[in-house]
Parts: C-alpha cells; sequence; structure tokens
C-alpha cells in the first residue's frame, strides 16, 4: 500500500495527482473527508466499485455514497431535481451531509445496491475536495471493514486493510470523527435516516416537515461500530449511570475499562481502569474521538468495555446512535 502524506489544509498537488492516476485507472484509494476516512473508486467503474465490496467484506445490498466536488456533478447522477431542491442542497453543501435523490440510469446498478435512489454527499474537507475535482465523482464508504468502528485516522485504515488497498492518502484526523448525516429527499417528505454532525435542531430549521426514521436506513439490519470485546453502554441521569456502573462491576469482578467523562472520572475509585472520552459540556470534544478510543482500548488487556451515555441532545444525539449500535447490552 503507498502512504501518500498530504497538508490537510493545503494538499500538494502533485501528490493528489498520484492518487487521482490511481483511482482512474481502477485502483482503490483511502482519503480524509472531514466526517472519517473513506474508501474511494471511480463511480463509473463496476469493477472498482466491486473491489470496495469485497475488501470492504460489505454485503451487496449496502449501497455506497457517490462523493462530488461541484454542484454540477450532481446532474451526471441524478434525475428529476428542481431548481428549489437545488436551492437546499446548496445551503448545506460542501459539508457533512448526504441526500438521497433518484438516480440517473447510467450510473452502475452496483453502486446502488439496485435501488433506484443514489446517496450523494460533497465533502468539505480540502483533500476530498481537490482530489474529487481530479477524479469525478468517487464513491467512498467509511474506510473500515465492515462491521468495525469507522476511521478517524490514516492508521485506522492501514490497521483494517494493511495490503489489500492500493493507496491511502494521509491528511491527518478527520474533523467531526462521525459519519454525515443522511437524508432521504427521494420521497414526499424529507426522512432523516442516519443522524450525523449537522444536527437535528439545525435540519429542523431548513426541514419543517423532516421526519426522523433511523430504521429506513438499508443498513439497519447489519452489525455496527463493533467492538472486539462486549461494550457495555449506561444510560439514564449522570447520578443513575454512575451508580449502576459501580453496582456492575461490584456484581461481575471482569477485567474492564470504563469510557467516562471529565465530570464523572472522579467518582469512581482510584483502582478502576478508565478512558476519558471529553467532556459533557463539549459533546463535539467526545464525537471527534469515540471511534479512536473504541480501536484503542479494544487492544487493551480487557475483556469488557463500559461505557457512560451523554445527553441525546445536538451532536449528543449522534453519538448516542452510534453507541447504542455498538453496545452488547444498555443499562437504563
Ligand atoms: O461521512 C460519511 O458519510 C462517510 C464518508 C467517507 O463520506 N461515508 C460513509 O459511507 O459513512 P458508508 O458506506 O459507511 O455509509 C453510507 C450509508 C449506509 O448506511 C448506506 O446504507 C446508506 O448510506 N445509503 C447509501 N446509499 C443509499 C440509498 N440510495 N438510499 C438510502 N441509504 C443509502
Ligand atoms: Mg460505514
Amino acid at each position: 500500500m503507498r502512504i501518500l502524506k498530504v497538508d490537510p489544509l493545503n494538499p500538494e498537488d502533485d501528490i493528489l495527482k498520484i492518487a487521482s492516476d490511481m483511482i482512474k485507472n481502477g485502483k482503490i484509494v483511502a482519503f480524509p473527508t472531514e466526517t472519517v476516512y473513506g474508501l474511494g473508486a471511480d463511480a463509473f467503474n463496476p469493477s472498482a466499485v466491486e473491489k470496495i465490496f469485497r475488501i470492504k467484506k460489505r454485503p451487496t445490498g449496502n449501497p455506497l455514497i457517490v462523493h462530488i466536488s461541484k454542484i454540477e456533478h450532481v446532474n451526471e447522477l441524478v434525475e428529476d431535481l428542481d431548481i428549489r431542491r437545488m436551492k437546499v442542497l446548496e445551503r448545506l453543501w460542501p459539508g457533512p451531509i448526504t441526500f438521497v435523490l433518484k438516480k440517473r440510469s447510467n450510473l452502475p446498478d452496483i453502486v446502488t445496491g439496485g435501488l433506484n435512489t443514489v446517496a450523494v454527499r460533497m465533502p468539505s474537507h480540502p483533500v476530498s475536495i481537490a482530489l474529487i475535482d481530479m477524479t469525478g465523482p468517487i464513491v467512498a464508504p467509511s474506510a473500515n471493514l465492515s462491521g468495525r468502528p469507522s476511521p478517524t485516522k490514516a492508521q485506522h485504515v492501514i490497521d483494517d486493510f494493511k495490503d489489500e488497498l492500493d493507496a491511502i492518502v494521509d491528511g491527518g484526523e478527520t474533523i467531526f470523527g462521525l459519519e454525515s448525516s443522511v437524508i432521504d429527499l427521494s420521497g414526499d417528505h424529507p426522512i432523516l435516516i442516519r443522524p450525523g454532525p449537522i444536527t437535528i435542531e439545525r435540519l429542523r430549521n431548513i426541514f419543517p416537515d423532516l421526519v426522523i426514521d433511523v430504521d429506513k436506513i438499508p443498513s439497519s439490519s447489519f452489525d455496527h461500530y463493533m467492538t472486539k470485546k462486549p461494550l457495555y453502554l449506561f444510560i439514564g441521569t449522570v447520578e443513575k449511570i454512575v451508580k449502576s456502573i459501580l453496582s456492575f462491576v461490584e456484581k461481575r469482578k471482569k477485567n474492564f475499562v470504563l469510557l467516562c467523562s471529565e465530570e464523572t472520572k472522579n467518582m469512581y475509585p482510584d483502582n478502576f481502569r478508565k478512558v476519558i472520552m471529553g467532556s459533557r459540556v463539549r459533546p463535539f470534544s467526545i464525537a471527534k474521538r469515540i471511534f479512536d478510543i473504541m480501536r484503542k482500548v479494544d487492544k487493551m488487556d480487557v475483556d469488557e468495555i463500559l461505557v457512560e451515555g451523554i445527553e441525546e441532545k445536538g451532536i449528543g444525539f449522534t453519538v448516542m446512535d452510534r453507541l447504542r449500535r455498538s453496545a452488547l447490552r444498555i443499562f437504563e
């Protein structure tokens, strides 16, 4: 695998040219977006897209997001988009949000798993924008093995794929640390099918008739964000969380690590093995680090991972969506 290091804010053209030539030649190249790293391939090359499914071990019924760098790309992918809808897309793009729209028939079926819709996103990360400018539309699922936590650092991608990948553009840590919000605009009402970095509070300002239905996403039946060690999530008020963790540990006598917050870290005995996720008053700090922490503690010499829930408000709603999917059991 080639590791192509770039300046994340001002990526070097000559390095990106290597990556874009590889993509144009049907190779798979991982690259950073502002949410998580993506596994990129030419959206119009079915055999390259097929290779993504294969190396990621992704079920073919789970379609991919097509990434673009300019609004004109939309017309290559999407059918029947009226001006009003186009204006809405332009309000939120570039950014950490994906829209499901009616697919144009020229886009290979393998991209969308045979659906008549396509998921499209214009990322705002300087590396993604500059790369896609060179290649045209790129499909990019999160660059993790299917079922694992999404990658927020180049090393996570390298750990999951080693030599199965042709190259990675290493642009350092991603910014939000959680995958994009996904809104389905293909029907009568906009439906939020995956919460992401754009908070629901903000989305409701733009889509007053927004419906939330996270079971509508095609991937909802597959495993997600799984650590190798069992992960137990504790939810409720902060007081209740601390109390139930203390009594859980008391009874089990297992070798565990606890993911807790700045605010609660001193409420547990000194001999607890703890990793601080961040501060409850700055939930973006938790969002940014949570997948990295999940991967780190998974390598520790422990039997299980206990995690404090956080308030399901703003970005906290998205953090909790990911933790709930990851948890083997939730204690309320
Ligand atoms: O932030 C992100 O969105 C990252 C970065 C790399 O852009 N990508 C990402 O891709 O998270 P992936 O493949 O891991 O997740 C895409 C999600 C899946 O849950 C998939 O089922 C859904 O989008 N999806 C894709 N196409 C769809 C479609 N036509 N209709 C409904 N959902 C779709
Ligand atoms: Mg994913």
